[in-house]
């Protein structure tokens, strides 16, 4: 390995442009060196902009020609898997999109390719990262929460559909809509926060109400008119866990509600939480009286806990540090996943093995 770590980015989409390669060019032991997309003008128009040399079309090619150390796959969801195992084999390790993948059986062949090939995956699950974040879960930790009993999770949008007719509406390639989407991100916080407990069983529905209007796009997303729209615009459900524990979930990409609201509520047996639209409380009683905390954490403009990106590679420079979003939570939000289509497809709970989902055991 040269002093600098030789990082690659794959898919020149939107959440590249907008995190991964602000995250890595920061880095000053970073060498940002290829830029690849399927679509080589995007790619030659961000590695223009980025000031980045190496230019491809071709993921396999950028793999041989440039032997990056680590590589992010911002790609659609239904390519992580297969990058993922190819970077693995070809000596890189790997910050991948959310979610991991489109089904745990994929989950499953990217740890073995993990562990075979002894290189890293973490997930990009940026919310774990936020400030708030950060500290709820050291609070929780600490013990401030006791036994979290009861949560609440969701990410509502009255308009958010990510373009009608793009790979996001088209299930062979996300893998699912709305709860594959935002229930990666917010159903995974709260589960995280809980500690990632073992899942008895999964109740879901899904929903399919705005398929023809593109009145209902994301704001900046263009749809296209009669493009594909075959999975669910909202999702519901709740998850029993094997301590007793329940969590209620409600995702949509678009719904007749007055204001979009992202939250997780957590409910525990000496304190309570909440993360609403960023914003974090924390709730408990002392000397007989019901308190309400607000951690002060945006005092300080220049305040970060935890940075994504120096976390991934300090963990690849000097091992032995325990990722925060390794690859194995995404094997357990998979196989929620897997769980919530069946029930939602059967119209009943699915019941899981005793020992499912395969949780990281922390
Ligand atoms: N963490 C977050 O907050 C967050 C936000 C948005 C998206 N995402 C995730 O990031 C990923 C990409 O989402 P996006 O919004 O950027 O989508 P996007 O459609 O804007 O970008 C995807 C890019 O991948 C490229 N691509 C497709 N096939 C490819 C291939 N074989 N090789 C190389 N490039 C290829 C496309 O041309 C496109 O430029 C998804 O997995 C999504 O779930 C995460």
């Amino acid at each position: 390995m040269t002093d600098k770590l030789k990082y690659a980015l794959i898919g020149a989409g939107g959440n590249a442009e907008k995190k991964h390669i602000h995250g890595y060019l920061a880095l000053e032991d970073v060498e940002v060196v290829a830029i690849c997309d399927i679509d080589a003008g995007k790619a030659a128009r961000m590695a223009e902009k980025y000031n980045v040399p190496g230019v491809y079309s071709d993921y396999k090619e950028m793999f041989l020609k440039e032997r990056p150390d680590i590589v992010s796959i911002v790609t659609p969801n239904f390519l992580h898997a297969e990058i993922t195992e190819f970077a693995l084999a070809h000596g890189a390790h790997v910050h991948c999109e959310k979610p991991l993948s489109i089904s745990s059986e994929e989950a499953r062949r990217i740890l073995a390719a993990r562990d075979r090939y002894g290189k890293q995956v973490m997930i990009g699950l940026n919310n774990r990262f936020l400030n708030e974040a950060v500290f709820l879960k050291k609070w929780i930790d600490d013990g401030n929460l006791g036994n979290i009993y009861n949560a609440k999770a969701g990410w509502i949008r009255r308009s958010g559909i990510p373009g009608r007719g793009t790979w996001f509406t088209d299930k062979d390639r996300s893998g699912g809509g709305v709860m594959i989407d935002l229930g990666a991100h917010y159903l995974d916080l709260a589960l995280y926060f809980m500690g990632l407990p073992k899942v008895s069983y999964v109740a879901g529905s899904i929903h399919q109400n705005f398929v023809h209007t593109t009145a209902r796009n994301r704001n900046g997303y263009k749809g296209i008119e009669g493009g594909l729209f075959n999975v669910e615009d909202a999702a519901t459900g709740y998850l029993g866990l094997d301590n007793g524990a329940s969590l209620s979930f409600d995702f949509s990409w678009a719904s007749n509600i007055e204001e979009d609201r992202f939250y997780v509520e957590l409910m525990g047996s000496k304190g309570g939480a909440s993360l609403v639209n960023g914003q974090l409380k924390l709730f408990g009683e002392s000397s007989d009286i019901c308190l309400d905390i607000t951690p002060k954490l945006k005092l300080n403009p220049t305040l970060q806990l935890k940075n994504e990106f120096r976390h991934f590679v300090d963990s690849i420079r000097h091992g032995g540090s325990t990722l925060i979003a390794p690859a194995e939570d995404g094997l357990y939000f998979a196989e929620i996943v897997d769980a919530f289509y069946q029930s939602a497809a059967v119209g009943a709970p699915v019941v899981l093995k005793k020992g499912q989902p395969a949780a990281s055991v922390r």
